[in-house]
C-alpha cells in the first residue's frame, strides 16, 4: 500500500492559505465550475482538501479519500471513522467499481437482542436500546473501505491522504453556526451527556458551548488519524485504536471485540448497472437497497414520457408516487445482505419487464393501495451525508457514508476522539412484526452476527456511451433513493443544469405509511390540492435530503460541482 503509489510529500494543503487558482462556492442554484476537477460535499474545508490532493496529482479517488478523512474532523454529525458507507468508482476509460464498507453486526448479536420478553424493543432512559445505547453500535468499516477503495484505483501515497485530516484535527476549525447549533441542541445535548467521552470532545473543560468562530482542536482524534496515516487499516482494527475501543466497550458493556475487528473486512462488489433513456445508472448492489429499487424505479418511469409532463404538476407527482410505491415495497420484501441472502431476486428486480408489469398497474385516476397487510416501514432522520468527485481525467467517485442518526451514537471512545455509530438500528429487530405503524420484522434483514444491515445509501453515477456523465447522492435515510432519482430525472428528462437538478423540490413516498413528503414551499397549494383529489396523502417538512454532484459536459469538458443550498456548511470546490 505504502510502496507502490509515486511519493507526494510536498502535499501544500493547509486551510488558511486560500489558493487563488480554486473556485470554491457555498451551495445554490448556481454550479461552480473549472476544468481540471471538483468536489462537492457537506463540508466546504473538506471540499478544498479534496481539491488540493487533485492539484497534488491525485485522481478522484485519491481525492475522495482526503476528503471523507477529512469530513470526519469538519463534519462530525456524518462524516466518520466509526461509521460506514458505499463508494461507486466510473474511470474516464469506462472501468466501473462498487465497495462496501457497511458496518457489521458483532459476533455476540442475536436476532433477539432488543427485545423484551413481549417481543418488544426495550426503551431506557433516553430512547429504544436499538438505537440509544452501545449495542446499537455495529463494527465500522469506513478505514477498511477507504483504504481498499486506495489501494485498487489510488494513485498517491496513502499517508498524503491522511495528512490534510490529522491537520485539521490538531490545528482545530473554526465552529460554524451549524455546528454550534447542533452541539448545543438540547436532546443532543442529553445523549452526549450520557459519556464523559462525548462531553469532553463536544464542549469546553469548563462544560460551556463552543461558539461560532471558536477554534474546535479534536486532539485524540488527531492522533488516531495519525497512527491510520502510519498504519493503514491497521492503525484502526489493530494496535492502539483496536485496544482503546475494545477497552471501552468492555468497560460500558459493548459488544464489540478484538475478534470483530479484526475479521472485518471491505468487499468490492459489482455495481448495479442499468440503462435509462440511453444513459447508463450505476449504483451500490446490496447491502444497500439504493441501486436496486433506484434502477426499478427509473425502470417504471421509462414508459411514461415525463418530459411532456410539466415537472412538479400534480400528473407528474403522481406517477412518481406510484413508482416509488412499487419499488419500495419490493425493497421491503426482498432486499438485505447479500452474504446472508443468496436467493434475493435481484435480476427480477431490475428487469424491464418487471417495471412494465409494475406499471401495467399504475391508474392515472387514482391513487394504489398500499397493502396494510403487508410491510410497513419507517420514517428516518437525514443525518448521512455523501459527497461527490471529478478529477481532470473525468474519472468520477461518488460516496455516501454514515453514523447512522445525526452523531451516530453520540458515544466518543475515551482516548481515540471519534464517534460509534448506532447502524444496528438498521437491521429488522422485531422478526415477524410488520405493521402500518412503522415496524418491519421481514426476514432478509433480520439480526444475524456478522451480517451487514440493508442501507439506502445511493451513490450512484450516469454515464453515457461508457464515459461519465454526472455524480450524485444524497443523505436522507429512505428518502436518499428518491431524492437521487429526481436529481436524475432533473438532467435527463427536463433538461436542468446540475445546479438547478439538486435545488429543485422534491418529494417522497416509501409505500409505507402511506403519504407523501412535500418540501415546504415546495409545491404549489393548487398543485397540492390536485395531487391529493387523486387519493394521496400529503404532509410536508422543512427539506428532505441534500445532494451533492459533479458534471462533466462531454463536449467543453468543463466541471461543474454543485452543493444542495439544504447543506449550511456545505460548499464545492474546483479548480
Ligand atoms: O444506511 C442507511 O440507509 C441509513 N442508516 C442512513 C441514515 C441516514 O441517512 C440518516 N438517518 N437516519
Amino acid at each position: 500500500m505504502f510502496n507502490k503509489k509515486i511519493s507526494r510529500s510536498f502535499i501544500t494543503f493547509s486551510i488558511l492559505l486560500f489558493v487563488l487558482t480554486t473556485t470554491a462556492d457555498a451551495a445554490g442554484r448556481k454550479a461552480t465550475r473549472g476544468y481540471n476537477g471538483a468536489v462537492a460535499s457537506s463540508s466546504a474545508i473538506a471540499s478544498e482538501v479534496g481539491v488540493q490532493i487533485l492539484k497534488d496529482g491525485g485522481n478522484a479517488i485519491d481525492a475522495a479519500v482526503a476528503t471523507a478523512f477529512a469530513m470526519a474532523v469538519t463534519h462530525p454529525t456524518a462524516g466518520n471513522i466509526g461509521g460506514g458507507g458505499f463508494l461507486i468508482y466510473h474511470g474516464a476509460d469506462g472501468e466501473t467499481a462498487a465497495f462496501d464498507f457497511r458496518e457489521k453486526a458483532p459476533l455476540a448479536a442475536t436476532r433477539d437482542m432488543y427485545l423484551d420478553e413481549n417481543g418488544k424493543v426495550i426503551n431506557n432512559d433516553i430512547g429504544p436500546i436499538d438505537h440509544f445505547s452501545i449495542k446499537a453500535v455495529g463494527v465500522p468499516g469506513t478505514v477498511a473501505g477507504l483504504e481498499l477503495a486506495h489501494e485498487r484505483l489510488g494513485s498517491l501515497v496513502w499517508s498524503d491522504l491522511i495528512a490534510p485530516s490529522v491537520k485539521l484535527a490538531r490545528q482545530g476549525i473554526p465552529i460554524t453556526f451549524k455546528l454550534h447549533d447542533d452541539f448545543n441542541n438540547p436532546r443532543r445535548k442529553g445523549w452526549f451527556g450520557q459519556y464523559p467521552s462525548s462531553e469532553k470532545i463536544f464542549y469546553k473543560a469548563n462544560g460551556e458551548p463552543y461558539l461560532p468562530g471558536d477554534l474546535w482542536v479534536q486532539s485524540d482524534l488527531g492522533d488516531t488519524l495519525e497512527r491510520i496515516q502510519n498504519n493503514g487499516k491497521e492503525g484502526f482494527y489493530s494496535g492502539k485504536t483496536a485496544e482503546l475501543i475494545t477497552k471501552f466497550m468492555k468497560e460500558n458493556d459493548g459488544l464489540i471485540t478484538l475478534e470483530d475487528l479484526q475479521k472485518y473486512d471491505a468487499i468490492e462488489r459489482k455495481p448495479i448497472k442499468n440503462s435509462y433513456r440511453n444513459h447508463e445508472i450505476i449504483s451500490m448492489p446490496p447491502p444497500s437497497s439504493g441501486g436496486v429499487i433506484l434502477s426499478e424505479m427509473l425502470n417504471i418511469l421509462e414508459g411514461f414520457e415525463l418530459n411532456k409532463i410539466g415537472h412538479n404538476s400534480a400528473e407528474y407527482l403522481h406517477i412518481l408516487t406510484e413508482s416509488m410505491r412499487r419499488g419500495y415495497a419490493d425493497r421491503a420484501n426482498y432486499l438485505g445482505d447479500p452474504d446472508f441472502n443468496e436467493d434475493m431476486p435481484i435480476t427480477k428486480l431490475l428487469s424491464k419487464k418487471h417495471a412494465q408489469d409494475l406499471r401495467k398497474t399504475i391508474d392515472m385516476t387514482t391513487k394504489s393501495e398500499s397493502d396494510p397487510a403487508l410491510f410497513a416501514q419507517i420514517y428516518e432522520s437525514e443525518e448521512t451525508t455523501h459527497f461527490s468527485v471529478v478529477d481532470k481525467e473525468g474519472n468520477m467517485v461518488s460516496l455516501t457514508y454514515t453514523l447512522e442518526f445525526g452523531y451516530g451514537s453520540h458515544i466518543v471512545v475515551e482516548g481515540a476522539g471519534f464517534l460509534l455509530n448506532n447502524e444496528m438500528g438498521d437491521f429488522n429487530e422485531q422478526p415477524g412484526v410488520t405493521n402500518l405503524s412503522g415496524e418491519i420484522g421481514t426476514p432478509p434483514n433480520q439480526i444475524r452476527p456478522e451480517q451487514r444491515m440493508l442501507s439506502s445509501m445511493t451513490p450512484a453515477i450516469v454515464a453515457k456511451e461508457g464515459v461519465p456523465l454526472f455524480a450524485t447522492g444524497s443523505p436522507g435515510g429512505k428518502t436518499i433513493i428518491n431524492t437521487t432519482m429526481q436529481t436524475i430525472l432533473n438532467v435527463i428528462d427536463h433538461g436542468m443544469t446540475i445546479a438547478e437538478s439538486i435545488e429543485a423540490p422534491r418529494i417522497h413516498h416509501q409505500w409505507l405509511p402511506d403519504v407523501t413528503t412535500f418540501e415546504k414551499h415546495g409545491i404549489s397549494f393548487d398543485t397540492k390540492d390536485k395531487y391529493e383529489s387523486l387519493g394521496h396523502k400529503v404532509r410536508t417538512r422543512n427539506s428532505i435530503g441534500s445532494a451533492m454532484a459533479v458534471y462533466r459536459d462531454p463536449e467543453t469538458e468543463i466541471i461543474s460541482g454543485a452543493a444542495d443550498s439544504r447543506a449550511e456548511d456545505g460548499g464545492v470546490a474546483a479548480y
